[in-house]
């Protein structure tokens, strides 16, 4: 017995010894260099870093983007469990913009436990033969087939079809797991997946084929998305599989590229020409998403819309805080402005000319939890969209690899070991049942405004804190 241990010290010591031979040969890492052996224990203090300040080390509000109170609410209902909290709020109520909902002196009582319908028809203000009032005020925000797995798409699209909700199939185009009952809005992104030319040009004839084959309600032209604003995206070779080549109408095994900027329009008379090319085709209303920079744009897309009374039936804004699969960090943490700026800048524009009222006003960009979503309805917006709101609902830890291939939850992720861990039966009960929470919550909070549709709250029904003991009324900011 004795033996045995001697050997397996000894092997050990044999171990070390080679690792701290190579760890001083390899020209890498300095840090290993110097310290060998013993260097290998930052980075696996580095690896395993979220996960400690996670489960250890931050209390409940200060993890980022979601906070553990935010995922929790989010856990919870997605779980159908209590999703109540007890004690009272542990937040600092005098943050600077914290919100505070105007309760009525006469609330209204009643339940709601389905969907809450959009108050506007899409398409309504450009007659298109297919224009719709969505079911559900809450949709899923564009994630593509290829940033999420096949199982975390199955389970999106089964969610959005129990709670009615439009599921957005993201910018690259509609695989088999968009075709599980949920109603899509076909994005088309820089890239055209779904609806190119060999060439990466847009093909008009593969749009109409893809709308199609599918149960498109609605196409979104994506200019640009808050995470990345400007800048185009790189599938690696290595991820393009068989079923993801098939769905963006690419070679297997490319690394496939989209560009920044549309190849099919140069200026704001050609976007609102093709958003008008798209829906005559298609008989779909055709929106387009973006992230706000130049406030110009804006203002010239409003004038060209008023002058000619064409253009898009609905617009998706994104706010700065939005996720992406990957970005340069400058572009996540510096470009494009935050929701609460960046959506009055395109509602103003629109207002100059009462577009505001005729069109779809969507907003996206960590709106998913109730105040924030709140917040942005008072503000104008129609529709909200969720998406990492509704990755948590199917099982994101917020880890936050999804750039590397290697989350742990199998939602962002093409490697099949970790894919099979996520159960798409179950995970999308959880979506259905946290779209429909998040709902209840906003129509709670509208009935002790007084108000029977959450798209009701104004305003100045809203005040904010300054920072300093405080409150702005909420009019004054936006
Ligand atoms: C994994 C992932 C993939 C995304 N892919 C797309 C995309 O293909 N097209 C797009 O317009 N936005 C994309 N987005 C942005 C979201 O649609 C959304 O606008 C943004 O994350 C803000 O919503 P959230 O705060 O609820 O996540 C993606 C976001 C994530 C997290």
């Amino acid at each position: 017995m004795f033996d045995v241990w001697l050997w397996v010290l000894f092997g050990f010591a044999v171990a070390l010894v080679l690792l701290a031979i190579y760890d001083l040969t390899q020209r890498r890492h300095a840090i290993l260099r110097n310290y060998p052996v013993i260097g290998h224990l930052r980075f696996m203090l580095e690896a395993v870093g979220p996960e400690l300040r996670q489960y250890i080390v931050t209390d409940n509000d200060e993890e980022r983007p979601f906070s553990r109170d935010q995922r929790r609410w989010v856990y919870a209902s997605a779980k159908g469990q209590n999703s109540y909290f007890g004690f009272g709020t542990d937040n600092n109520l005098n943050q600077t913009g914290y919100p505070f909902f105007h309760h009525s002196a006469f609330p209204l009582d009643g339940e709601t436990d389905g969907p809450i319908p959009c108050l506007k028809t899409l398409g309504e203000w450009r007659n298109r033969a297919d224009a719709f009032q969505p079911a559900s005020i809450v949709a899923i925000s564009a994630m593509s087939f290829g940033a999420l797995s096949s199982a975390a798409i199955v389970a999106l699209n089964r969610g959005a079809a129990t709670a009615r909700a439009l599921h957005n199939t993201g910018e690259g185009g509609i695989s088999i797991h968009h075709r599980q009952g949920g109603d899509l809005v076909f994005q088309l992104g820089t890239g055209y997946f779904g609806a190119r030319q060999a060439d990466g040009s847009f093909s008009m004839d593969r749009f109409v084929e893809a709308v199609q084959s599918a149960p498109v309600q609605a196409i979104e032209v994506k200019l640009s998305q808050g995470a990345k604003p400007g800048l185009g995206g790189r599938l690696p070779g290595a991820k393009v599989t068989a079923e993801i080549a098939a769905a963006r109408g690419v070679p297997v095994n490319v690394t496939v590229q989209s560009p920044a900027r549309h190849r099919a329009f140069d200026d704001v008379h050609g976007l609102v020409d093709f958003v008008e090319q798209l829906a005559a085709a298609s008989g779909k209303p055709v929106g387009i998403k973006s992230a706000v920079g130049d406030p110009r744009f804006w203002s010239e897309l409003a004038e060209v819309m008023a002058q000619t009374g064409r253009g898009p039936d609905f617009i998706t804004v994104d706010g700065g805080e939005g996720g992406t699969g990957a970005a340069p960090l400058v572009f996540a943490d510096h470009v494009a402005l935050p929701f609460r700026q960046a959506f009055p800048t395109v509602r103003n524009a629109l207002a100059v000319h009462r577009l505001d009222e005729r069109i779809v006003l969507i907003g996206a960009g960590k709106l998913g939890i109730t105040p924030d979503g709140a917040m942005a309805m008072a503000m104008g917006a129609d529709m909200i969209a969720v998406a990492r709101e509704a990755m948590l609902a199917v099982g994101c830890i917020q880890a936050q690899k999804c750039h590397t291939g290697h989350c742990p939850t199998g939602v962002a992720t093409q490697t099949p070991r970790l894919v099979r861990g996520l159960d798409p039966a179950d995970k999308s009960v959880r979506v259905a049942n946290y779209l429909l929470a998040f709902q209840h919550d906003l129509m709670t909070l509208a009935h002790a405004m007084g108000h029977d549709h959450p798209g009701h709250i104004t305003l100045d029904q809203v005040s904010l804190s300054d920072g300093h003991g405080r409150l702005l009324p909420a009019t004054d900011s936006y």
